[in-house]
């Protein structure tokens, strides 16, 4: 009885201790939590602290890039916030960017649901040795086929880029004088710039296989912004609608690889290392030097090599294909916008080039009036508003503040452009901003349409090129105006991955070179 109610007791007793113990015990986890939290928000920039899980979701009306835009006003230009479960750190000066892009702590990217998807593959979503290798590499196979300041080889990308914009040209003649919406058409053009450095791969207009690969590249566009809420809160991945979303993409991805694997397969087969034809032939002819020297299995850190040379293409054709196609269709919004600033271009252009021929790259330095007017398209536009978002590889200190290493940095490029200290009227559009006082186009420091540091753009000289030769030829060979009996489009972007500008139709008056003119009286009357 005794020994039974001592048990009874020590039980009792053990019970009420166990259960203090575990209140106590869970009363320090719960407190150093939230020290922890606090620790952490104090050391973190400033920012709106938002509700636990949402973050400031709920409170997010419109454009991210604008809310984050607003929240700096409030804050200043380093802050911080929470959207759903992750910490977003948003910089918005660019010395900060800069300073904190140059080095080596800034260089990762956040893991999150699309990179699982992606399983490490590419550039532009790794980190670390494969992203440096990786970047590297492309770089200097992309200065090998021309995209170069300087040498021969400039030529040799200039060509291909002129041959897309006279067949371009020739599409637009044809049209006659019917209203047309130029998407379509450069969509092709530029992807085939693109994919003619990659793999020499060409699509014609109307091109079925071309349309099957655009719906794919729209539809993976589309599938990742579905996906972008559940980047930020991740247990939503767990709601129905989101796993076929998830499958979709996966689903998306395969065909993807398919198309280019045919393509690799292709490659493959002609391979010739003593001429080597595109960016791809530079991944075989590297594979092939590894598997001979016997350090096959340790390129790309292992991974699969025909996966990783498809995740390169895909990676490649996305970076460098939307980007130059909204810029374009910027450059020709504005110019209805301002006609008299196209007008004073095709001025420019008609005396320094003349009416025998189109603009070249070396005619550049003497067009002043048209090169100022791209860049302001891509300050005032900032198609990638929010740059690429970079995460700290460790925990890093910024301006006295302390950023934890799985923190999602933003770069403003927007707020940076439309800083009404760095620039006067950031809201007009204006390209002599761009012309210093001897008449000389002059780039300030805090123009950052590709990024800045280690992880900028791969693709500028190249987009450069591009952007010239499609704007400047587009305006020699035409004046383009807002179809008869049209309102003038908006320039209100529909923001995703970049900014593009609503649909649009455009009048195109053909202004005939001088060759067109002589030939069109030398042509003998009657003659078809
Ligand atoms: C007007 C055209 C373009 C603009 C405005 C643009 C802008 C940018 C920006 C802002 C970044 C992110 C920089 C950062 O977050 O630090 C970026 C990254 C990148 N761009 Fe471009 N880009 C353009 C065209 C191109 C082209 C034509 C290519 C390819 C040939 C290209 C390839 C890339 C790649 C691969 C990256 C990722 C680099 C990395 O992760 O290390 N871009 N671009
Ligand atoms: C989600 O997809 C997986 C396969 O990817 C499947 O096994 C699972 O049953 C799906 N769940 C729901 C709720 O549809
Ligand atoms: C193009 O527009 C300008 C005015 O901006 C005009 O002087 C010129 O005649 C037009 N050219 C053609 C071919 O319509």
């Amino acid at each position: 009885m005794f020994v039974y109610g001592a048990s009874v007791l020590i039980n009792v007793l053990l019970e009420q201790i166990s259960t203090k113990v575990l209140a106590v015990f869970l009363a320090v986890l719960i407190i150093v939590r939230v020290l922890q939290v606090l620790r952490e928000a104090f050391f973190l920039p400033p920012g709106p602290w938002g509700l636990p899980i949402l973050g400031s979701l709920l409170s997010l009306k419109g454009d991210l890039h604008l809310h984050f835009r607003d929240l700096t006003y409030k804050y200043g230009s380093l802050i911080s916030t929470r959207l759903g479960t992750q910490l977003i750190v948003v910089l918005s000066d660019y010395k900060m960017i800069r300073d904190a892009f140059r080095k080596e702590e800034f260089t990762g990217r956040p893991t999150t649901e699309f990179t699982n998807i992606l399983g490490g593959y590419g550039v532009i979503n790794t980190a670390g040795k494969l992203w440096k290798d990786q970047r590297r590499f492309l770089h200097d196979g992309l200065r090998h086929f021309g995209m170069s300041y300087l040498g021969s080889r400039k030529a040799q990308m200039e060509n291909r880029i002129m041959k897309e914009v006279e067949e371009f040209l020739c599409v637009l003649k044809a049209r006659k004088d019917r209203p047309i919406d130029l998407n379509p058409v450069l969509a092709v053009s530029i992807s085939n710039v693109i994919c003619d450095v990659l793999m020499s791969v060409r699509f014609s207009h109307n091109d079925k296989r071309f349309i099957r690969f655009m719906d794919l590249i729209d539809e993976g566009f589309k599938l990742f912004g579905s996906l972008q809420a559940a980047l930020f809160i991740p247990f939503l991945k767990y709601l129905p609608g989101h796993n076929s979303t998830r499958e979709k993409i996966s689903k998306n991805r395969a065909e993807m690889g398919e198309f280019l694997q045919e393509t690799i397969d292709e490659h493959r087969k002609t391979f010739d290392p003593s001429h080597l034809r595109d960016l791809l032939d530079t991944y075989l002819y590297e594979i092939q030097k590894a598997n001979e020297e016997g350090t096959g299995h340790h390129l790309f850190e292992g991974k699969d090599h025909d996966r990783q040379m498809q995740q390169i293409m895909g990676d490649m054709f996305s970076a460098g294909m939307e980007t130059i196609k909204s810029s374009l269709q910027w450059a020709v919004l504005f110019m209805l916008h301002n006609p008299e600033v196209m007008k004073s271009i095709q001025e420019e252009m008609d005396q320094v080039i003349g009416r025998q021929r189109l603009p070249k790259l070396e005619d550049l330095a003497y067009l002043p009036v048209t090169e100022s007017t791209i860049l302001e398209v891509l300050r005032i536009s900032s198609i990638v508003p929010m740059g690429t978002t970079h995460s700290p590889t460790r925990d890093v200190k910024l301006n006295g503040f302390h950023l934890p290493q799985h923190a999602q940095v933003v770069p403003l490029l927007h707020a940076v452009h439309m800083d009404p200290t760095l620039w006067d009227e950031p809201d007009k559009f204006n390209p002599s901003r761009f012309i210093n006082a001897e008449g000389k186009v002059q780039k300030p420091e805090y123009f950052l349409p590709f990024g800045v540091g280690r992880r900028m753009c791969l693709g500028e000289i190249l987009a450069r090129m591009e952007l010239f030769l499609f704007f400047s030829s587009l305006l020699h060979s035409f004046n383009i105006s807002v179809p008869e009996g049209e309102t003038l489009p908006s320039l209100k972007g529909i923001a995703g991955v970049t900014i593009t500008p609503n649909a649009f139709k455009v009048s195109l008056k053909p202004r005939p070179m001088e060759w067109e003119n002589a030939a069109t009286t030398i042509r003998p009357a009657g003659s078809h």
